[in-house]
């Protein structure tokens, strides 16, 4: 006899993420050009190196046994101290500066384990986090597993808008709400999904417009620093991490992680956290796995001392930097008839490209556009995944695409076929809806 299965309330209002069907769709037909999965480019993952940093750390005994056993749930301390010092490095400040973060520096599973657990320790059902409108939709799901609201602020060019943030706190605070407010998460390098990057001079005054806003509220707001793609910046210069710049050191998460710029298939991450956070994060984690891959840890801590990992960022910045320009130049050449009706971001780093089509145009899967992409063998990720439920219905007109996966000549390729799907939806008899 089949019995019912009572799911946890927190497993129920789980939704199934929205990308995996794109992901089983690409895997199932080689001949499409996928423009959305966000993978990281195939014939750049760095095999030799990885072999020889295996084989040192596994030639040595004691060393291979060291890393073969569990380590510890906060991690590493010896690479602790290396990203610590990279930070010091990367901000120009003298070796010792940030010495003390060390202990609030924790390794972790990818840093979407980091910013799960952030959430997990914050969260409770009804609390409000504040995201970027668009943001990094994977991060969505947790928010909607805690039971949190998300919130949508605009950004525009330069990232973030200062004043656009006042406001949303302003609308929380008058519907009486701002007791509920826990977080504000952003993506300022080379965002996913948009390519956009938060512009040097509003990273200051974001950080003191967080930390005046806890002050209102009372309770300690976060602000979470999601730097995935820190270190992919192709031709401009990084400005300063927003954690840099919180003098107190007791407002902003800075989550990091090595996928991007080394390996995701290592999946190792990290975030340095205010010190009341340290504490239920290790706690929570502890629950989790109580510690990341050891192995890997000194595998990336080995990579890191001997230089190889900074051989390879820039070996990337060479790859992306070219299929960026080579998408972007095909894009501005088959769009070319229709570029009145169409726009998108020109990212100096990243992996991705968002398009954005008159208002009228559908993207979403079960859109007219989409239909066409599938005749024509291209797919992207329909752009009303990356807003956040409220404070309306969020946009269906946008498309997030990605440089990242497909090589030069499929990007030239996919860049045409989403042309002419877009084109003949504009251009059918029945509208563009
Ligand atoms: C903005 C952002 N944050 C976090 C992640 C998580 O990456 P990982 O868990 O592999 O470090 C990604 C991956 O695509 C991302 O784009």
């Amino acid at each position: 006899m089949t019995r019912p299965i009572h799911l946890s309330a927190a497993t129920a209002r789980t939704s199934a993420p929205s990308i995996s069907s794109l992901i089983k769709l690409a895997l199932e037909r080689p001949q499409i050009v996928s423009l959305a999965a966000g993978f990281v480019d195939q014939q750049s993952l760095p095999v030799e190196t990885t072999a020889l940093a295996a084989a040192q750390i596994l030639g040595d005994a004691p060393a291979g046994r060291a890393a073969l056993q569990y380590g510890t749930t906060i991690g590493d301390e010896a690479l602790r101290a290396i990203l610590i010092e990279r930070l010091e490095v990367q901000h120009g400040v003298p070796p010792g500066s940030y010495r003390r973060a060390v202990d609030r520096t924790i390794l972790t599973t990818g840093s979407a384990q980091l910013i799960y657990l952030v959430g997990e320790a914050l969260l409770d059902p009804g609390d409000v986090v504040i995201v970027e409108a668009p943001t990094y939709f994977v991060f969505l799901g947790p928010l909607e597993t805690r039971g949190a609201r998300a919130i949508r602020t605009p950004i525009d060019g330069q990232g973030l808008r200062i004043d656009a943030l006042e406001a949303t706190f302003e609308r929380l605070r008058a519907e009486g709400s701002l007791d509920k407010v826990k977080l504000v998460y952003t993506i300022p390098e080379h965002s996913n999904p948009t390519g956009i990057s938060l512009a040097a001079e509003r990273r200051k005054p974001l950080v003191d417009l967080v930390r005046r806003w806890s002050d209102e509220a009372g309770h300690r707001i976060y602000l979470l620093e999601d730097s995935a793609y820190h270190g992919l910046s192709y031709d401009s210069k990084e400005a300063d991490s927003l954690w840099s710049l919180d003098s107190e050191g007791e407002t902003v998460i800075l989550a990091r992680t090595f996928s991007k710029t080394y390996s995701p298939g290592m999946k190792l991450g990290y975030g340095v956290l205010p010190g009341g956070l340290v504490d239920p994060v290790l706690t929570l984690k502890g629950n989790h796995d109580f510690g990341t891959s050891n192995f890997i840890q000194k595998l990336i801590r080995l990579v890191l001392a001997n230089g190889e990992y900074d051989r390879q960022v820039e070996r990337l910045k060479g790859v992306y930097a070219r299929k960026r320009d080579v998408f972007l130049e095909a894009l501005e050449r088959h769009f070319e008839p229709i570029r009145d009706r169409v726009s998108w971001t020109r990212p100096h780093g990243g992996l991705y490209v968002w398009m954005t089509l008159p208002e009228s145009v559908d993207t979403g899967f079960d859109g007219p556009l989409f239909r066409r992409c599938l005749e024509q063998d291209v797919i992207y990720v329909p752009g009303e995944f990356a807003f956040a439920p409220e404070p309306s219905a969020p946009p269906r007109n946008h498309l997030r695409l990605t440089y990242g996966v497909p090589d030069e000549a499929a990007l030239a390729e996919g860049a045409r076929r989403l042309a002419e799907a877009v084109r003949e939806t504009l251009d059918s008899p029945e509208g563009p809806a």
